[in-house]
């Protein structure tokens, strides 16, 4: 197996690391600045007999060396600044990811592919529109990540593993994203039998927020750990064919009464990608928070489309 990570900044370098790591595949680390993705592919390649595996890890700045890759992962782009939303960056990083997933879709045309790149909903819709690949193949990775964040602060809030929480984030990857308390269970025992609903209205409003407080505490850039773990847990799904239920952006079609938008639902993730949309029974409140996420995002990708004309 082989997987191109476009990027070579900390979600991508990072990203690399833990595909290679854990034994999923061969990885490719692209970036324009390739003495960068030189220098990290070679570093990484250097821990390999300390750590303990025999992945080939490349890095370059030529797009010849991802032929053939069976996994792309978009990485990417400028990060926000402290007080930036998401969807400032659409601009900049539109173009980044038109030129990239461009290139990659010449050099690995029957590739799977994993947006980062934010703002995320709509750079998964862009690639999706550039690669022209069938919408199973094209997916953005947030979902993972939202929910990874509001399962830490469930356990945190309740001095247990977070391990042990099974919770989701559907919508977009922004602020009107829609943390789902009410399906949410601890080892199968329901959230609402451990926590108060003040407490799980707080978790709910900082798991929203939880990417511009790393945004603000880190000064520069923005997190990292947490997404490169989304994506490899996505890209296990996927090169081990393990049809993982997890909450990925992907294009709805009528699903959930939503059409042409990328957003995140529950997907089954195995060897064909994005290969089933479950649909959840939500509540009122949930569909309408469901649908002010879709009209958020359909809104940024309206400037998109009015940006390229
Ligand atoms: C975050 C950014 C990367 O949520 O979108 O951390």
């Amino acid at each position: 197996m082989k997987v191109t990570v476009i990027g070579a900044g900390f979600v991508g370098a990072t990203t690399a690391q833990r595909i290679a790591e854990a034994g999923l595949a061969d990885v490719v680390v692209l970036d324009v600045a390739d003495g960068i993705a030189k220098g990290k592919g070679l570093d990484l390649q250097q821990a390999a007999p300390v750590v303990g595996h025999s992945q080939r890890i490349l890095g370059t700045g030529d797009y010849s060396d991802c032929a053939d890759s069976d996994l792309v992962v978009m990485t990417a782009g400028v990060p926000r600044k402290p007080g930036m939303s998401r969807d400032e960056l659409l601009e900049v990083n539109a173009k980044i990811v038109t030129e990239c997933m461009e290139k990659s879709a010449e050099v690995a045309p029957n590739s799977m592919v994993i947006m980062v790149t934010n703002p995320l909903d709509v750079t998964t819709y862009i690639a999706g529109k550039v690669t022209g690949f069938s919408k199973n193949r094209i997916m953005g990775m947030a979902g993972v990540l939202d929910s990874t964040r509001f399962r830490a602060f469930i356990g945190m809030e309740l001095g247990v593993s977070g391990e042990d929480v099974s919770a989701m984030v559907l919508g977009g990857h922004g602020d009107s994203m829609v943390p789902m308390p009410r399906s949410a269970t601890v080892s199968g025992i329901p959230l609402s039998d451990l926590m108060d609903q003040e407490s799980i209205d707080k978790i709910v409003e900082r798991t929203r927020v939880a990417g511009g407080e790393i945004v603000s505490l880190l000064g520069t850039g923005s997190a990292f750990y947490a997404p490169a773990a989304g994506v490899e847990q996505m890209a296990a799904a996927i090169l081990r064919d393990e049809k993982r239920i997890l909450p990925v952006s992907v294009l709805l079609e009528g699903e959930y009464g939503l059409s042409d938008v990328y957003l995140g639902v529950p997907v089954k993730l195995g060897a064909g990608g994005a290969e089933q949309i479950i649909e959840v029974t939500l509540t009122d409140e949930e569909s309408e928070a469901l649908k002010a996420s879709a009209e958020a995002v359909k809104q940024v990708v309206a400037e998109y489309e009015a940006m390229v004309g």
